[in-house]
């Protein structure tokens, strides 16, 4: 047997141990790559953002690459569990490790904050956005007429736990206050036109509003992505002092399970407008396909109802696919147990509702 073979069948059995069977920076199954100099198994998409960063990571593939003796014994030494263990020993708890199928500029900032900034080895100092809860800077954010960009000075306030933006470094009167407890930040580049482009929703008076920003630099926009997150890890923990922390981490994003239009139907009342919170079946929450008896809906015809301990809400659909997702999103929101933050935004609805 060559070396060429016998390092061959080394290296792809070292990729199929422990950790290494997942990509060190994005979690993607099988990585075929792998960068030398740093020691870890990355995916295709990874190495293709190592390439970039040729100073400190080069890579190859273990399919097609030749591996000679010492490089082999390298990766047998380190790997992505020891090599993690080094440059993930410090990452905030609130801060967004990213996934296989996000998109590049969280990837990419993501390995550079690791190897190249190195911001998470044990003896690192935290910047700024992990320890204070307070951000400044200008973001271009997207007017009304859609196609503009304007640039805004925005504030991450902590003690106040709002963001706020002004048309001008010196303007008095904030253009628009969102508050830390209502808020949400997801990267959305085709949506927005851009790389970087950013989405912030938030509720406000009972209805969901969006801004839409981006940042020309990765670093930045990303930055203030893990600021937007720490600040509501900040909050939930003052909300909820009792909860243990690994409880408040899927809280730091405030998910949909579905976005999308329904129509409502049925006696107009004022009150329904905006948002119906979703509980669970223990506590009287139904999903049921159709419209009671002698019901129609306005425009759209594929019918669904929801019942809360409260009322009961009816929808219709525009086509039979949509009030299917519709139906499949809503009961799997339903079988969830209640979490504590769950019932003080039910509390909140209901008394919004009252009113
Ligand atoms: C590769 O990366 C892009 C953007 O970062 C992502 O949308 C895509 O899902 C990734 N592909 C795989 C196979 O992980
Ligand atoms: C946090 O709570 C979850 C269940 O709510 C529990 O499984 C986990 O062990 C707790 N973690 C700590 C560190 O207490
Ligand atoms: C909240 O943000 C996360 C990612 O940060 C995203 O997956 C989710 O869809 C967002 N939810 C809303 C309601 O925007
Ligand atoms: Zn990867």
């Amino acid at each position: 047997m060559t070396d060429w073979d016998r390092n061959k069948r080394v290296l792809l059995d070292l990729a199929r141990q422990g950790e290494n069977s997942q990509c060190a920076d994005c979690g993607a199954a099988d990585p075929e790559w792998a960068s030398y100099t740093l020691g870890v198994f990355i995916c295709l998409n990874c190495s293709g953002i190592h390439r970039d960063l040729s100073g400190i990571s080069r890579v190859k593939s273990i399919h097609l690459d030749f591996w000679d003796d010492t490089l082999v014994e390298e990766m047998r030494r380190k790997g992505n569990q020891v090599v993690k263990r080094c440059y993930e020993a410090n990452v905030p708890p609130f801060y967004y490790k990213p996934r296989a199928a996000d998109c590049k500029v969280l990837k990419e900032q993501w390995i550079r904050a690791k190897y190249d900034r190195k911001e998470f080895i044990a003896a690192s100092r935290p910047q700024e956005i992990f320890t204070s809860g307070d951000r400044a800077g200008y973001l271009w954010k997207r007017g009304k007429d859609k196609g503009s960009f304007h640039q805004r000075s925005f504030h991450l306030l902590e003690k106040e736990g709002t963001l706020r933006y002004y048309s001008k470094e010196d303007g008095k009167e904030p253009r628009g206050v969102i508050q830390v407890s209502k808020m949400n930040a997801t990267f959305q580049p085709e949506k927005i036109g851009n790389p970087n482009g950013l989405q912030i929703t938030y509720l406000e008076d009972g209805h969901t509003r969006n801004i839409f920003v981006y940042h020309k630099s990765g670093k930045d926009i990303v930055d203030w992505f893990n600021a937007i997150r720490a600040a509501r890890f900040r909050y939930l923990k003052m909300a909820f002092p009792t909860a243990n922390e690994s409880d408040l981490i899927p809280k730091c994003t405030w998910n949909y399970a579905k976005e999308g239009y329904m129509e409502k139907t049925g006696p107009t009342d004022a009150y329904t407008q905006g948002e119906v919170f979703i509980g669970n079946t223990e506590y009287g929450y139904i999903v049921t396909e159709g419209l009671p008896p002698g019901v129609k809906g306005n425009k759209w015809n594929f019918g669904l109802t929801i019942q809360t301990p409260g009322r009961r809400f009816l929808f219709t659909c525009e086509t039979e696919q949509d009030r299917k997702e519709w139906i499949n999103a809503l009961k799997e929101v339903i079988s969830k147990p209640m979490s504590c933050q769950d019932y003080t935004v039910e509390a909140t609805l209901r008394r919004k509702q009252r009113r």
